[in-house]
């Protein structure tokens, strides 16, 4: 078994969960489990989620594709 999660959350951030290292252009950044991070593009603190999604009304492509859920 892996011992990092990611898991897509519904229109929201990535929570990854498991001992990671996080990198931006080769820098460490400070990142602890659970890590909340952004896939909708939109986060002021990115990599990082910080609430934009709800705001915008972010919507996954696994609801648009029913078929790619698991
Ligand atoms: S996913 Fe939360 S701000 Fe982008």
């Amino acid at each position: 078994m892996a011992d990092v999660r990611i898991t897509a959350t519904k229109n929201g951030p990535y929570k990854v969960e498991g001992p990671i290292d996080l990198f931006y252009e080769g820098q460490r950044l400070p990142a602890k489990s659970p890590a909340f991070l952004c896939r909708c593009g939109a986060s002021s603190t990115k990599p990082f989620c910080d609430g934009t999604h709800s705001r915008i009304g972010f919507t996954a492509a696994a609801e648009l594709f029913p078929d790619s859920k698991e």
